[in-house]
């Protein structure tokens, strides 16, 4: 996790405050910045590269519905945001049709069958550095492909070949990198030659990589055009799967192909929940985000948000109080549903998360040390991606998705040109032992054969009155939680535009460790203050979050909301 140790300059902070609030100001009137051009009827697309929101509006306007731009999307990330856009990692999808049908596509990549639960430990069982991050052993058995064929299978309109075509001709074509791009490439470059010795196209061999400069990657072109050719086949079966496993040879993975063969993702019901009037649709288990965001909004939804201000001490308190618990418990009772009986109703249910607040304490931060799961009965890069997509007829496709880390496990199959991910290190390596994100997990999350790791993101759409509202998420590893639970309330609580929600400064608390991370200037001086003498760890950080959001106005017009953070971008029409 990124962070920086040096204190709070309190007169710096209040004039960066009064700053961040005329910028905010500017927001909330319909300033939106580069990133997002306006309100529009028809629909929109909001992703992390302005490339692949581009490709989205292009198969809504040639007629496609919201599935098939996602699909489009999501193979145009694997090609322009290769960082987290992936065909080599998973992600989940919450879709909410415009006749009110809801659903969960959960394409979450999953442990290999020879996976064991000590494959990261030494001989003395403590957990080896890296050797759930990096290389061929830090990855699960890819889902994105197979979730695309089941999502366009199901919802598509356009025929596969259509949706896949804008992808291939990126790869094939190239693309302009983004300066940002640019600058991680090139501070990668020693790594990947350590991983990919014959070099992959993210490595200029001959000079540095420059902001415009282009990206051709052939070999991916040849992959999404037997994914194209052949469905599922094109990718789990033939040239491609004996690549995934000539490479798992050279790099002594375990990934085999009956693992490739055997890999299904699966359609699941999605978690709804009430908040403030409003029903919050999200992803279930494999996910912990849904779950962790309904327990969230149940804890602060008595307390007097809006009367006591965005980011003021009072709100930050009872919200870091609400994260301790629910990270707590997600630590302890969640993990892959298909494994672990996860006690999704007692979790869900709002006295239960009423009741885990009766024990705080207005006076004093309560000690994490101090907080257990609740009783049931019976640095780091932050490398996700989400995109949000609404059609002409109101469908809404809300889907994050992830290699893990930025650049996955820095490993890219040879001859298929995709990076495969390092996300085995999202299970619990060791109880007790914090992953890349800190997070710590048990039982429900240890590693076995063929099992899914448990994941924080939390692609959610919100309704009102029966009616489509928001769409919503943000990558962030454990941040996506908070992220996306200040998303909403930034609008539902205080009344923010979708772009001034997305911008607005964020704060994030995850019980252990008990430490409250801040972006710069999230709160002014005196709120810090307050809080410090409460005996809250309060830490400045990087960047929280990269949010992507479409909200629907009382005029029935789409907002943007995309995170100025990255080089993330609304295009409605
Ligand atoms: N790899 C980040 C997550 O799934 O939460």
């Amino acid at each position: 996790m990124q962070k920086t140790t040096k204190p709070l300059n309190k007169l710096k902070k209040s004039l960066i405050y009064l700053s961040s609030v005329v910028l905010l100001a500017g927001c909330a009137t319909g300033q939106l910045g580069k990133n997002n051009s306006g309100e529009y009827k028809n629909g929109m697309v909001v992703s992390a590269h302005p490339e692949a929101s581009q490709v989205g509006i292009d198969i809504l306007k040639k007629g496609g519905n919201a599935v098939d731009a996602a699909v489009a999307v999501q193979f145009a990330l694997a090609v322009v945001y290769p960082n987290a856009g992936n065909i080599g990692g998973g992600g989940f999808m919450v879709y909410r049709g415009a006749n009110g049908e809801i659903n969960a596509l959960d394409f979450r990549e999953k442990a290999a069958a020879s996976a064991n639960r000590d494959m990261y430990l030494d001989a003395a069982g403590n957990p080896i550095v890296d050797k759930s991050l990096y290389g061929h052993l830090a990855a699960g058995v890819p889902g994105s492909v197979d979730g695309m064929v089941e999502a366009h299978k199901k919802y598509g309109k356009l025929s596969w070949a259509q949706v896949l075509q804008p992808a291939i001709d990126l790869a094939q074509n190239g693309f302009k990198i983004t300066k940002r791009q640019a600058e991680e490439l090139n501070s990668l470059h020693r790594k990947f030659m350590e991983f990919n010795p014959n070099g992959t196209a993210f490595v200029n061999l001959e000079s540095t990589w420059q902001e415009n400069g282009i990206m051709v990657q052939t070999e991916l072109a040849n992959t999404l055009k037997l994914i194209q050719e052949k469905g599922r086949a094109g990718f789990y079966e033939g040239a491609v799967a004996d690549s995934v496993v000539a490479e798992m040879q050279r790099g002594k993975g375990l990934i085999t192909k009956t693992d490739l063969k055997n890999y299904h993702s699966a359609w699941r019901k999605p978690i709804t929940g009430n908040y403030r009037g409003y029903k919050i649709i999200t992803m279930p288990p494999t996910s912990s985000g849904g779950i962790a965001l309904i327990q969230l909004l149940q804890s602060v939804e008595s307390f007097p948000l809006k009367r006591w201000g965005h980011n003021a001490d009072s709100t930050v308190q009872v919200i870091v109080e609400a994260e301790r618990r629910v990270y707590a418990d997600r630590a302890t009772h969640l993990g892959d549903p298909d494994f672990y009986a996860v006690p999704q109703q007692q979790m869900l249910s709002a006295e239960y998360n009423k009741s885990r607040m009766a024990n705080f304490n207005w006076a004093a931060a309560t000690p994490s040390s101090a907080v257990l799961a609740g009783e049931i009965k019976g640095a780091e890069h932050e490398e996700t991606t989400h995109f949000s997509i609404v059609d002409h007829d109101g469908n809404a496709v809300s889907i994050t998705t992830t290699l893990n880390g930025s650049y996955g496990s820095l490993v890219a199959v040879k001859g298929a040109g995709f990076l495969l991910n390092n996300e085995m290190d999202d299970f619990s390596v060791k109880p007790g032992a914090p992953n890349m994100y800190g997070l710590v997990g048990g039982e429900a999350n240890a590693i076995a054969p063929n099992k899914r790791m448990l994941s924080s993101m939390t692609p959610s759409i919100v309704e009102k009155d029966g009616h489509l509202f928001m769409v919503v998420g943000t990558p962030g590893g454990s941040t996506i939680i908070t992220s996306v639970f200040q998303t909403i309330i930034n609008v539902i609580d205080f009344d923010m535009s979708m772009q001034a929600a997305v911008a607005a400064k964020k704060f994030h608390h995850q019980w252990l460790p008990d430490e409250v991370y801040l972006e710069p200037d999230a709160l002014d001086s005196l709120s810090v203050q307050k809080l410090r003498a409460k005996g809250y760890k309060l830490e400045v950080r990087g960047p929280i979050g990269r949010v992507d959001a479409i909200l629907k106005n009382k005029w029935g017009n789409y907002q943007g909301g995309a995170d100025p953070r990255g080089d993330d971008k609304a295009i409605g029409y």
